[in-house]
């Protein structure tokens, strides 16, 4: 059937469905769909069953009428590219015990990329150790961004970690605890994230070459930069001299965006910015439509860009639900023998004739290896893990950026950016509309504060709302427009931290969540570029460009904050302390340098004293860079596995 007409017939069939009043006979109308569905959009049996996945009504937390949310899942599942390959039947249980070359463990943004690269040798066996299961189906709208970073069991492919209680920030907070959501799936914490593409400051990079980690200048990483990149764009603004083309990861901006995105670009031009700019290019400071990696309308994770194409390659051994427990190591020789798992309720381990990688993300790689023996001598002996290697960084250096939401009232709105029929029918028929991409979320600004060095960027703006996300069913079971946000945020994110926090073991347990201390914004300067950050959130939303929409800024004080005065510097400080954000760039716990006193991996991310280990992913920033970090962990990791095929050869 031509996929036009059927546009018309499926918004028919979906209309008098959705028009059925009770959601009990939701089974037997999923299938008279399906059967329709088929015909349409699938000529393949293209489903292996996502239904033990986290559903999406679950994530959209609709438990009463689930039934739209759920009619929306089935029908992105008869799509068969949205579908992950690895929730058919026996795809993700290749492992038995075995003997392997490499070990990835944690399959998120960097571990996916590390096994792509290292299977490319046929005669290396690499095995991917990841504790989550394959993408859910729901994820893959751009527009359902954030729907899964809820806590179980709302969504069950976050960690959901939470902060030690904070004395400077997350004051307001539930027990002043921040909330970090990080992903437990195949893709990790991209499967979460809002797929912006940024590389940072050149001077990042310099720096830390600078520190002694040769090789990681920006000249020198650049390259691996180009090689995952495949940029859509390419012309005018998107210069071929600063991008890839033909690798694994799609880039582009979204195939959608609120006119509100444009009227920004006329803001920060009217102030003075540089707009509609590529951040990545020739200068990275200004405001932009950001590009993401994103592929046909739909969420490209490493996952999905580096696993989903390459698993027919006989050397990859991916086994998920995989929980690994500790690496094994000879405390004689120092050299790494294997790696333990819990899967399927039992404790197994794999040989390793190479070399394991620890790819866990910055919460979690630094667990790993102190539940193996590696880390601050005095806590391990402390929490009963007998020590290997006394590393005493292992967890400090602890970065993330915070930032704070500044919200506006939309008084004059005409657009709705909205989960409805039309909007679905519009999604599935072109993969275009507001369900192609992440709403105001994909507006970014780099902006130096008042107190900024030239040319570098310390605050990042980040937006939020009209965001066709989910939605409910009303009472005649008509999707109702509530994924419309008659407000939108404006959030200035701290670029450079000052205040560093540290990841500890709670006890032994390797199913026990790691302690996170942050001591966020204990340095006032951090509190003061936010300040300022705030103030340039409020100044954008009095542009003439953004007139039409009557923008007001929501006046109702911060608890705790009344005794401030509205819109008085000390009034911002107290919000910015009490109703803290983060940002989740967590990145700097198994650090990059020369010396083992002060560092945990060197500079060619082998971990100091052990033979046959290294640490690839957000981990090893020495400082994390100035903007989104997916982008630079891909590098990290394209640049790693080059590495390690240097060393055996
Ligand atoms: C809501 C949100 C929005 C974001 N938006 C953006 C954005 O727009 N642009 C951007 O650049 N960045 C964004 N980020 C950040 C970015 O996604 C992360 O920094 C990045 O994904 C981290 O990659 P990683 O490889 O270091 O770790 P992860 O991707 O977190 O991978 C770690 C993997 O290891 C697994 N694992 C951990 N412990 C074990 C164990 N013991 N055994 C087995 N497996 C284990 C985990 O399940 C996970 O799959 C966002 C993050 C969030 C949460
Ligand atoms: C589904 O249809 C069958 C017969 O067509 C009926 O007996 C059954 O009650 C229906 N189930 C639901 C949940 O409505
Ligand atoms: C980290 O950032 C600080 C502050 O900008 C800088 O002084 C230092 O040189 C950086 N270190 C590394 C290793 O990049
Ligand atoms: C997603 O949709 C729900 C329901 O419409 C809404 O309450 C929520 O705020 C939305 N989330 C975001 C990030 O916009
Ligand atoms: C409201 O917005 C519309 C366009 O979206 C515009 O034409 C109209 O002038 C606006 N109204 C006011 C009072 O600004």
């Amino acid at each position: 059937m031509e996929r036009h007409t059927a546009f018309t017939a499926l918004r028919a069939l979906l209309l008098s469905v959705l028009l059925v009043p009770d959601a009990s006979c939701l089974g037997n109308y999923t299938r008279r769909l399906e059967v329709y569905v088929n015909s349409f959009s699938c000529k393949t049996d293209c489903i292996c069953s996502t239904l033990e996945a986290p559903t999406l009504a679950n994530a959209c937390g609709f438990s009463k009428q689930p039934f739209f949310m759920t009619t929306v899942e089935r029908l992105l599942e008869k799509q068969c590219d949205l579908v992950d390959p690895l929730s058919c039947p026996d795809t993700g249980n290749k492992l038995a015990d075995e003997v392997v070359d490499f070990v990835v463990i944690g399959a998120g943004t960097a571990g996916c990329v590390m096994a792509n690269r290292l299977t490319e040798n046929e005669d290396w066996k690499v095995a991917l150790l990841e504790a989550g299961g394959p993408e859910p189906t729901g994820t893959q709208y751009p527009g359902s961004y954030f729907a899964y970073s809820k806590p179980p069991p709302q969504s069950k492919i976050n960690w959901n970690f939470e902060t030690e209680p904070q004395e400077n920030a997350c004051l307001g907070r539930p027990g002043k605890r921040c909330m970090w959501p990080r992903g437990k799936v195949m893709g990790g914490t991209g499967v979460l994230n809002g797929m912006m593409f940024m590389r940072g400051n050149r001077r990042d990079y310099d720096n830390w070459a600078a520190a002694g980690n040769t090789g990681w200048d920006y000249e020198s990483v650049f390259p691996y930069f180009l090689k995952s990149e495949d940029n859509q764009q390419i012309g005018d603004v998107y210069k071929k001299e600063y991008h890839g083309q033909g690798g694994y990861l799609t880039i582009g901006q979204f195939n959608d965006h609120p006119k509100m995105a444009d009227d920004i670009m006329e803001a920060a031009a009217e102030l003075g910015y540089r707009s509609r700019v590529d951040l990545n290019g020739e200068s990275p400071i200004g405001y932009t439509i950001a590009q993401a990696n994103n592929r046909d309308g739909a969420r490209l994770s490493t996952n999905k860009g580096f696993i989903s194409s390459i698993l027919d390659r006989p050397n990859l051994f991916i086994s998920m639900k995989s929980m690994v427990t500790k690496i094994v190591i000879d405390k004689r020789t120092k050299k790494v023998k294997g790696v333990q798992y819990f899967k399927d309720g039992r404790y197994r381990m794999i040989r390793v004739m190479k070399e394991v990688i620890v790819s866990a993300g910055a919460l979690q790689s630094p667990q790993i290896l102190m539940l193996s023996g590696i880390g601050p001598k005095n806590h391990l002996k402390h929490v009963g893990v007998p020590v290997i290697q006394d590393l005493p960084s292992v967890g400090s250096n602890l970065m993330n950026h915070v930032s704070y939401s500044v919200n506006f009232i939309v008084h004059n709105s005409s657009s709705f950016e909205d989960l409805n029929m039309d909007t679905l029918t519009q999604y599935l028929s072109t993969r275009k509309g507001p369900m192609s991409s992440t709403g105001m979320s994909q507006v970014t600004g780099l902006i130096r504060s008042k107190y900024a060095e030239p040319d570098l960027q310390d605050i990042q703006m980040f937006f939020e709302g009209y965001l066709g996300n989910c939605s409910v069913t009303g009472e005649n079971d008509e999707p109702l427009r509530t994924g419309t946000k008659r407000s939108v945020t404006i959030t200035p994110a701290l670029l450079v931290p000052k205040s560093l926090g540290y990841v500890r073991l709670r006890d032994k347990s390797p199913f026990s969540h790691p302690l996170f201390h942050l001591n966020y914004l204990s340095h006032q300067s951090e509190v003061d570029v936010l300040v300022d950050g705030v103030r340039k959130a409020i100044q954008l939303s009095e542009t003439k460009a953004l007139k039409e929409y009557q923008l007001e800024l929501d006046r109702t004080p911060v608890k705790g904050c009344e005794k401030f005065k509205f819109n008085t510097d000390s009034y911002w400080a107290c919000a910015i302390r009490t109703m803290t954000n983060a940002e989740n760039h967590q990145a700097g716990t198994c650090t990059m340098g020369p010396s083992p006193n002060k560092a945990v991996v060197d500079s060619t991310l082998k971990v100091h004293g052990i033979k046959g280990l290294r640490v690839i992913d957000a981990s090893i920033m020495p400082n994390v860079t100035r903007g989104n970090i997916n982008a630079p962990i891909i590098m990290i990791a394209e640049k790693g596995s080059d590495l390690i095929k240097a060393d055996w050869k």
